[in-house]
């Protein structure tokens, strides 16, 4: 049997995306050759201010996790030439296979992935930052990625595992129409207003989504609701549609700004709860939901759904999508689970790397 030629992974980020995956890679590669003949090798783990080359160190971090300490000062800035030392020890992209992995959260790694796909290197992204908030970024990469058949894949932005971007791509690849999206996709506000649904108070159902782990620190990061605008605007310009940030009709939840969680918990709080309550119907439960349709407009606010609908079956932080297309007619295209958490996430992002390795 010929041996698989070697994938060189450069992973972006090592938090609590990153720590995971980079174990779960080592874990299942023997697995993920012998299947899919992908043979993945780190090549470099680049952090904020430190990086470890080879995969030797990677395997250390695997089997080590948060207690690996050998991470090596790298040099600032997030330009090509943080990959330097990478392509002076394993090649350059056209004589070595590379797949550049971003598991970071900031807006800082944009250039360096644009640059990568221009150099025919594929990318995989969990980081919604560039797609959604660079103006433009998402339309250079995808032109890039077509111009040289390089792989751009950003499954993990909206709905971390879940078959979210990859059934829309499908539909429309094959020449199905998207007439419109709707997408409950922030866990965190699933499973506040999930548990809010059944007549938890807004303080308990906080609480709840905090100590499930799928709030952020600072609740008020979820209910300002930042996090489900960027996934529309990526569910909408992956459907084609030419939106920003800014062009999203968007409905806070938030009556106003609040400086920290502690000054929203008295008074704010109790407006959010009196909002939520008025908006209650019987027989209706209430969501924060994204659409996009293929009008052009995209919006993000409360909506009220049958009980007897599948909005009723949800689970708090359980995560919808639904697909309206011209050829699934009026039953929509459902893609729905758990949508959120590290593991899942890098899992998601190792088979999004496996099918770019395979190009
Ligand atoms: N957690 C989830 O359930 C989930 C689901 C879907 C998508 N995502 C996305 O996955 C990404 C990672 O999430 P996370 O929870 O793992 O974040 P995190 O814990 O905050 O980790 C971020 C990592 O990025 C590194 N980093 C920051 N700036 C960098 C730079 N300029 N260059 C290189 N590395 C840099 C940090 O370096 P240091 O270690 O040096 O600080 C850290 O290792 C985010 O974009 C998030 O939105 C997460």
């Amino acid at each position: 049997m010929t041996a698989s030629p070697v994938t060189h992974f450069i992973q972006l980020g090592y938090g609590k995306v990153g720590g995971p995956l980079v174990q779960l890679t080592v874990e299942n590669r023997a697995r993920i050759e012998r299947e899919t003949g992908v043979c993945l090798r780190y090549a470099a783990v680049i952090r904020s201010a430190s990086a470890i080359l080879g995969d030797d160190l990677a395997v250390g971090a695997a089997d080590r996790g948060m207690s690996f300490d050998e991470w090596a000062p790298r040099a600032p800035g997030m330009t090509l030439s943080v990959l330097d030392p990478v392509f002076d020890r394993f090649g350059l992209p056209d004589s070595t296979r590379y797949v550049l992995v971003d598991v970071t959260a900031t807006a800082d790694t944009g250039s360096l992935l644009l640059e990568a796909l221009d150099m025919g290197i594929p990318v995989v992204t969990a980081n919604k930052i560039p797609l959604a908030e660079t103006p433009g970024w998402f339309e250079q990469a995808r032109t890039a990625s077509r111009r040289a058949h390089t792989p751009f894949r950003y499954e993990c932005t909206v709905g971390a595992s879940l078959p979210v971007i990859s059934t829309l791509v499908d539909l429309m690849t094959t020449g199905d129409t998207i007439q419109r999206i709707v997408a409950l996709s922030s866990s965190s506000l699933s499973c506040i207003l999930g548990d809010f649904n059944r007549g938890i108070p807004m303080d308990a159902a906080i609480a709840d989504a905090m100590k499930k782990g799928f709030a952020e620190p600072n609740p008020l990061t979820d209910l300002a609701g930042r996090d489900a605008l960027r996934k529309i605007v990526i569910l909408a310009k992956t459907m084609g549609l030419a939106t920003s940030i800014e062009g999203v009709a968007q409905e806070p939840l938030l009556d106003q700004d609040y400086a920290s969680f502690d000054t929203f918990k008295g008074q704010g709080m109790a407006r959010l709860a009196a909002r939520l309550t008025a908006a209650r119907q019987p027989g209706m439960v209430t969501y924060c939901v994204g659409s996009a349709s293929a009008d052009g407009v995209v919006t993000l606010g409360l909506r009220s759904f049958p009980q007897a609908s599948i909005w009723g079956t949800l689970e708090p932080s359980e995560n919808l999508f639904l697909f309206t297309t011209a050829r699934f007619g009026d039953l929509p295209v459902v893609v729905r689970g758990i949508g959120g958490g590290p593991m899942l996430t890098a899992s998601g992002v190792l088979a999004d790397v496996i099918k770019a390795a395979q190009r």
